[in-house]
C-alpha cells in the first residue's frame, strides 16, 4: 500500500469519526462518546496528513511543521484549561478567525505556486479556471470569516461596544460588494492576476468587518454560528485547493451543521436568517422600554423562598447566563436532590438560547450531575407552567421575558420564552434590576406573582439549602 492511499483510507476513517461525533454531540448522554471520537478522528487526520508530507518536504520543513504542531497543541491545551464557560463563545469566535486566515493563506499560496508561478503558470484550459475559481472563492470565504470573527471576538469580549454599527445603506453596501466579488471572480478567473486577488482580499475583509460589525447585542449567538458554518465552507475551499478530501469532507460538515444550528437558533429567537444578516436587531429598542414604568417590585428573602420549596408539589428551574456567571450548578444540583428526596417534583427549563453559546445550561448541568431526564427543553416544558407551583429563574432574564409574547413593540418581539410568568409562584435570582443581554426591561419582575431574590445566585441558593 502506497503512502496516498494509506492516506486516503486514514482519512475515510477520520471522516466517518468526525460523522459520529456529530450524532453523538447531539444529545447529552452521548456527548462524552461524540468528544472522544472527534479526538480520535483529529488525531488520525494528523498523523496522516504528516504521513504524507514526510514524502515531499525537506528535513527542516519536517521539523518546522512538527514544531508548529506542538506548539499550537501547548497553547491550545492551555487555554482549553483555562477557559471559562462563560468565555467559550469569544474563544470560539478567535478560533474561527484562524480558520479564516489560513484558508486565506492557502488560497494565496495556491495563487502564487500556481496561476504566478516562477515558470509560468502550471495549469492551463478547465483545470486553471476551475484552480483560479477555487483560489478567489476560498480567498474570499476565508477573509470574511477571518475579519467577521475578530469582530465577533471583540465583542462578545466586550472589547468594542456590541452596539449595532449601521452605516447609512449598510444593506446596499453587502450587496454591492457581493456583486462586486462575483464581477471580480469572473474577471480573475478569465485572466489571475495579483491585481484583482488583492482587491477581493480587501473587499471581504471589509465585508466580513461590515457585516458582523452591524450586528447587535441579542444576535450574537447566531452570528458565532453562522462565522461557524463560514469557516467550514472556507476549511472546505481550502480543501479543494489542497486536493485534500479529508478536509472537504470536515469543512462540508462543520459548514452545514453550522448553518443548521444557525436555522434552529434563527428559529427559537423568530427571527429570519436574513434579517440577522442584514443586523439592526439589538439597537435597544430599551431605550423606549426604559421609560415606562412597570410598577414596583417585590423582594424576597432565601428562607422564605425555602419555606415556598417545601410546601411546592411541583418546582421548575429556568436557568440563564447569570447561573454560569455565579457558578451555581452545583448548588443548584444539590437544591434539586434535596427537593426530589422530600417528594417534590422537580425538572429544568431551557430556552435554546439561554446563557452565551448553545447548550451552556445542558453542559453547566451535566458537569454538576443533574439527571438528564429532569432537564427539558422548552418546547417540552412551556404548556407545564401553568401547574407549576414554584418556578426558580435562577439568573435568567432575556429567555424569560414576556414582552417578547406581549409587547410588540419590544426589540425582542416575537422571540419564544419560557411561560414562567403563568406559574403560581415566580422567585427571580438576580443581583439587582439591571437588564439581560439584550438591554430589554423584564416586565415578569414586576408581576404580582413575582419575587425577587437579590444577590449571588450560587450564595443565595446555597442560603436557601441551609434554610432547608
Ligand atoms: P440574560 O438575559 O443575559 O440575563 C442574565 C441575568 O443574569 C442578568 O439579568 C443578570 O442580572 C443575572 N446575573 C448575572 N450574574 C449573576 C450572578 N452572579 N448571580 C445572579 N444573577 C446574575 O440571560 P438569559 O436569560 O440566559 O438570556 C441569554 C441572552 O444571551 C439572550 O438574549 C441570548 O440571545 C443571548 N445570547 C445567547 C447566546 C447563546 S447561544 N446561548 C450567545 C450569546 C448571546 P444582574 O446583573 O442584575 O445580576
Amino acid at each position: 500500500m502506497t503512502a496516498t492511499t494509506a492516506a486516503s483510507a486514514a482519512y475515510i476513517v477520520a471522516g466517518l469519526l468526525f460523522i459520529l461525533s456529530l450524532a453523538g454531540l447531539s444529545k447529552h448522554e452521548t456527548a462524552r462518546a461524540g468528544n472522544a471520537y472527534g479526538i480520535a478522528g483529529m488525531a488520525i487526520a494528523l498523523a496522516a496528513t504528516v504521513g504524507v508530507a514526510t514524502r515531499d518536504i525537506s528535513a527542516v520543513g519536517l521539523t518546522l511543521l512538527v514544531l508548529a504542531v506542538a506548539i499550537g497543541a501547548a497553547i491550545g491545551l492551555w487555554r482549553a484549561r483555562k477557559v471559562e464557560m462563560t468565555g467559550m463563545p469569544e474563544l470560539i469566535a478567535l478560533l474561527h478567525s484562524f480558520v479564516g486566515l489560513a484558508a486565506v493563506l492557502v488560497g494565496w499560496n495556491g495563487y502564487l505556486s500556481v496561476e504566478a508561478a516562477a515558470g509560468g503558470p502550471v495549469l492551463v484550459g478547465a483545470e486553471a479556471g476551475i484552480h483560479s475559481g477555487e483560489v478567489v472563492v476560498g480567498v474570499f470565504i476565508g477573509a470574511v470569516t477571518f475579519t467577521g470573527s475578530i469582530v465577533a471576538f471583540l465583542k462578545l469580549s466586550a472589547r468594542i461596544k456590541s452596539n449595532p454599527l449601521v452605516l447609512p445603506g449598510h444593506n446596499w453596501l453587502n450587496l454591492g460588494a457581493l456583486v462586486l466579488f462575483a464581477v471580480l471572480t469572473v474577471v480573475f478567473v478569465a485572466e489571475p492576476n495579483l491585481l484583482v486577488l488583492s482587491v477581493v482580499t480587501v473587499l471581504a475583509l471589509a465585508l466580513g468587518w461590515h457585516l458582523v460589525a452591524s450586528i447587535g447585542g441579542g444576535d450574537m449567538p447566531v452570528v458565532v454560528s453562522m462565522l461557524n458554518s463560514y469557516s467550514g465552507w472556507a476549511a472546505a475551499a481550502s480543501g479543494f485547493l489542497l486536493g485534500n478530501d479529508l478536509l472537504i469532507i470536515t469543512g462540508a460538515l462543520v459548514g452545514s451543521s453550522g448553518a443548521y444550528l444557525s436555522y434552529i437558533m434563527c428559529k427559537a429567537m423568530n427571527r429570519s436568517f436574513i434579517s440577522v444578516i442584514a443586523g439592526g436587531f439589538g439597537n435597544e429598542g430599551s431605550a423606549a422600554s426604559s421609560d415606562v414604568d412597570y410598577g414596583e417590585h417585590t423582594e424576597i428573602s432565601a428562607e422564605d423562598t425555602a419555606e415556598l420549596l417545601r410546601d411546592a408539589r411541583s418546582v421548575v428551574i429556568t436557568p440563564g447566563y447569570g447561573m454560569a456567571v455565579a457558578q451555581a450548578q452545583g448548588p443548584v444540583a444539590d437544591l434539586t436532590r434535596k427537593l426530589t428526596e422530600r417528594g417534590v417534583d422537580v425538572r429544568f427549563g431551557i430556552h435554546p438560547v439561554a446563557g452565551r453559546l448553545p447548550g451552556h445550561m445542558n453542559v453547566l448541568l451535566a458537569e454538576a450531575k443533574v439527571p438528564y431526564d429532569v432537564v427539558l427543553e422548552m418546547d417540552e416544558i412551556n404548556d407545564d407552567f401553568a401547574s407549576t407551583s414554584v418556578v426558580l429563574v435562577i439568573g435568567a432574564n432575556d429567555t424569560v421575558n414576556p414582552a417578547a409574547t406581549e409587547d410588540p413593540s419590544s426589540p425582542i418581539a416575537g422571540m419564544p420564552v419560557l411561560k414562567v410568568w403563568e406559574a403560581e409562584r415566580v422567585v427571580v435570582f438576580k443581583r439587582s434590576m439591571n437588564t439581560g443581554y439584550a438591554g430589554v426591561q423584564n416586565p415578569l419582575f414586576f408581576r404580582d406573582n413575582s419575587r425577587m431574590l437579590f444577590g449571588d445566585a450560587r450564595e443565595r441558593v446555597e442560603d436557601i439549602l441551609k434554610a432547608l
